[in-house]
């Protein structure tokens, strides 16, 4: 295992000193992580020198014709696409979707039907629900008590009538990664588009677009360490056969064809420094790109869970303190590890974490409806704690012994 925590001196964020004068641990990572330097100045350096609308006859529009060209490159080799106009950029992930959504919605009829899952992030889920009043079904797949999908369940739903199956690579709200392997089948049998929320998984692990081939995949490199901006993979011909909602003389072909408006090009810059620093926790030298990002999220994966594992162990032996989601080690899953605490509000345990500097969410994330399935809504639904590479062992036991204290006030 490659200790990653060396990284840490590239997040001027990390330098910052809670309000006990110790510095901040932060666990929000799910939510939004860090922001390394190089991808602070290269968004700064595109407001500095480059700054531009696109298709000019001069310098600085060529050049940021080229930045773009170059952020979907870089995307397409963390998600593991040879061809970089299978990558559009949009606002976020869920404006993406919606996008996607309305369009896919438009080539449907009446009667034809939509799988979500009860393990979702609403994101994955209103934008299909949007489309009811079309005379569209939405199906919903269960969710069991352990935070996995009910797969015999899934399966049921899928029938001829079948179009969409939207699905989440992993939740951000308890780890559980799903079986898309089995799921890519099933949609292939069925003849439905399958499209994929990776945005949690993104920051944790190798996505292979061309092994796993989903029709769509979406994330946001704001959670791995970029700007606010969302990724849409598309299939190659997939983009072309939607009536997407574009401005007339908007280029049709892909992946233009999905973007509406202007897109944030500075943001856009810091997406390449984003996709680089990943590249960097890989081993030198690479042959390329892709081998570099293939190593770095190896790494990152074994170094996380390393950290997840020692945070679970010790979160596991609490009493009062109880784990939702997979275990840590038992099985693939992301290093989000959520809990509650018998008798406490899961924001009063994260108002405490906070006064002590331990950086933390607490709610339903979004997952809403997981939240409710697993019964705790009424206790202001889980305490997430989420790693990343900057993370360490240090903070890990500072974070325990701060749960310890709220637990059982020791
Ligand atoms: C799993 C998951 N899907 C979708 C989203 C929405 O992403 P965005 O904020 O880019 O719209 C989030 C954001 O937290 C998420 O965690």
């Amino acid at each position: 295992m490659k200790d990653l925590s060396y990284c840490r001196h590239e997040f001027p964020s990390l330098a910052r000193l809670g309000p006990d004068g110790s510095p901040l641990v932060y666990l929000d990572g799910p939510g939004g992580s860090q922001v390394p330097a190089s991808v602070i100045t290269a968004i700064a350096d595109y407001y500095t020198r480059r700054n531009s609308n696109t298709h000019g006859q001069f310098i600085t529009s060529r050049e940021s014709d080229a930045m773009i060209w170059s952020a979907r490159a870089h995307m397409a080799s963390l998600l593991g696409a040879s061809d970089p106009s299978t990558i559009s950029f949009g606002q976020n992930m869920t404006t993406l979707n919606f996008l996607l959504s309305q369009a896919i919605g438009r080539t449907l009829s009446p009667g034809d039907e939509i799988i979500v899952t009860d393990l979702d992030h609403d994101s994955n889920v209103a934008p299909w629900l949007a489309l009811e009043d079309r005379g569209l079904v939405v199906r919903h797949a269960p969710v069991l008590p352990t935070a996995e999908l009910d797969m015999e369940a899934f399966h049921n739903l899928i029938s001829t009538k079948t179009r969409v199956i939207a699905v989440g690579w992993a939740s951000n709200a308890v780890g559980t990664v799903n079986p898309l392997p089995t799921i890519r089948q099933w949609a292939a049998e069925a003849g439905a588009l399958m499209v994929v929320d990776a945005v949690h998984w993104a920051p944790h692990g190798l996505i292979d677009v061309e092994q796993l081939k989903p029709d769509f995949l979406l994330c946001s490199t704001y959670k791995f360490f970029g700007p606010h901006v969302g990724v849409l993979y598309a299939k190659p011909g997939l983009l072309e056969s939607l009536p997407t909602l574009r401005v007339r003389p908007q280029s049709e072909s892909a992946p233009e064809r999905m973007e509406t408006g202007t897109l944030n090009h500075a943001a856009l810059a810091g997406v390449i420094a984003a996709v680089e620093f990943i590249a960097s926790l890989g081993d030198e030298p690479a042959s390329d790109l892709r081998s570099q990002i293939r190593q770095a999220l190896t790494h990152i994966y074994h170094y996380e869970h390393e950290l997840a594992s020692k945070l679970y162990r010790g979160l596991l032996a609490m009493p009062g303190v109880k784990l939702y989601g997979p275990p840590v080690g038992a099985q693939d899953r992301a290093p989000t590890i959520s809990f509650t605490i018998a008798g406490q509000s899961s924001e009063a345990v994260a108002q405490a974490l906070g006064e002590q500097g331990i950086l933390a969410w607490d709610g339903d994330f979004y997952a809403m409806t997981l939240v409710d399935r697993l019964g705790i809504r009424n206790q202001g639904g889980l305490l997430r704690l989420g790693l990343a590479p900057y993370n360490t062992s240090g903070e890990i036991e500072r974070t325990l012994a701060a749960v310890e204290v709220i637990a059982h006030g020791i």
